[in-house]
């Protein structure tokens, strides 16, 4: 197994975040077991499943046997406010069942794991961001899905890597100044498409940001037939390589539209699981990361994601706890800016998630 030599985080609470994902090798006997064991425990608690791209296969695949369902965060969330079930189980980092809470309040709302961050969200402390936007009261403020309820509660709106553009274009045409948060490089993204006036937190993903353009271009080389993925949490010079650049949904959807037979994918290697399914028969090639041959041995896998396993899914089930509390004032507040985006991408007939290179 590669391990993951990226500097320790703290979570929120303080403690320092593994950023290993935890070895706990299963024989296929404990797992089939494990699987059954989900299986009645999701039927008792009235329990679904809700799964993000970026989780292990067998998370995905089990997400899916039940009856419940994968795809990226607000995708997530909707999912679980259409669904019957009174429990939204969901296996991905803190700001998605956060987001699934902000959106299904009467739900109970429960994760594997609480401890599963992003670092997006916590290069971007509320008090420090609050603090931040105070001092600019002329301008408005966007913030990206991957934050904390805090953070969204004090913003304008909230964006999707599928829609910030349209957003971001939008407020532009209206001779609006931005704060944007908390990706510095989907936020140099979305500035140079639509040439708006924006103050960039500088926050970045810890993933997409070892994605490296000279080895990408090399592998590039090796398969010029390959089409390349990016998505636009990635350096700016990655990005410029790209053939479709977009959020999670608008990557898949390209893999399986796309005429080529060929993919090198500069995301989260977790969506192969996905690609695969809607494009069976096509080779998928992770982009190079800062771990190619080099002395930090990144591996295109999200520490926080790999987190979300079968034993916590079955101890949260059968045991409790970990359940998404959000003050009410917070919640609130937060769902105004979230609730302006869906609207808005309502009123443009956009899946804020799907879209790509817009
Ligand atoms: P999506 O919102 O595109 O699913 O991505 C979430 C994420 O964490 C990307 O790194
Ligand atoms: Fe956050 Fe990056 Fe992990 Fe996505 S892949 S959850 S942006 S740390």
């Amino acid at each position: 197994m590669t391990v993951c030599k990226l500097p320790p985080m703290r979570n929120a609470t303080g403690n320092e975040t593994p950023v290993s994902p935890p070895a706990r090798p299963l024989s296929a006997l404990d797992r089939a077991r494990l699987v059954r064991r989900i299986k009645r425990l999701l039927k008792e608690q009235d329990a679904v499943l809700v799964a993000h791209y970026y989780t292990a296969p067998e998370i995905q695949a089990l997400a899916e046997a039940t009856g419940g369902y994968v795809s990226d965060s607000l995708d997530m969330a909707r999912f679980g406010n259409a669904h019957a079930a009174s429990t939204l189980l969901v296996s991905g980092v803190r700001f998605m069942g956060e987001t699934a809470k902000i959106l299904n309040p009467e739900k109970r709302v429960i994760m594997p794991t609480l401890d599963a961050e992003c670092s997006l969200d916590l290069s971007c402390p509320a008090d420090e961001f609050i603090a931040f936007c105070d001092a600019h009261p002329d301008r408005q403020v966007v913030v990206y899905a991957n934050t904390s309820a805090a953070v969204k509660a004090r913003a304008d709106w909230v964006v999707t890597s599928g829609i910030a553009l349209k957003v971001v274009q939008h407020l532009a045409d209206q001779g609006q100044k931005l704060i944007w948060a908390p990706d510095r490089y989907l936020g140099a993204y979305v500035q140079k498409h639509t040439g708006a006036d924006m103050l960039l937190w500088q926050g970045a993903c810890i993933v997409h940001e070892e994605f490296r353009a000279n080895e990408l271009q090399a592998l590039m080389r090796k398969h010029p037939d390959a089409k390349v993925l990016v998505h636009p949490e990635s350096p700016p010079a990655v990005i410029d390589l790209a053939d479709v650049v977009g959020s999670t949904s608008a990557l898949i959807k390209a893999a399986k539209m796309l005429p080529a037979r060929k993919f090198i994918v500069a995301t989260d290697n977790g969506i192969f699981y996905k690609m695969r399914q809607a494009a069976p028969g096509k080779i998928f090639m992770e982009a190079p990361t800062g771990g190619t041959g080099a002395a930090c041995e990144s591996c295109a896998h999200c520490p926080w994601m790999a987190m979300n396993d079968l034993h916590n899914v079955a101890e949260v089930l059968a045991r409790g706890g970990n359940e998404i509390h959000i003050p009410p004032a917070v919640r609130a507040a937060a769902l105004i800016p979230l609730q302006r985006m869906l609207d808005f991408s309502k009123s443009l007939n956009v899946n804020v998630w799907a879209s790509g290179n817009a």
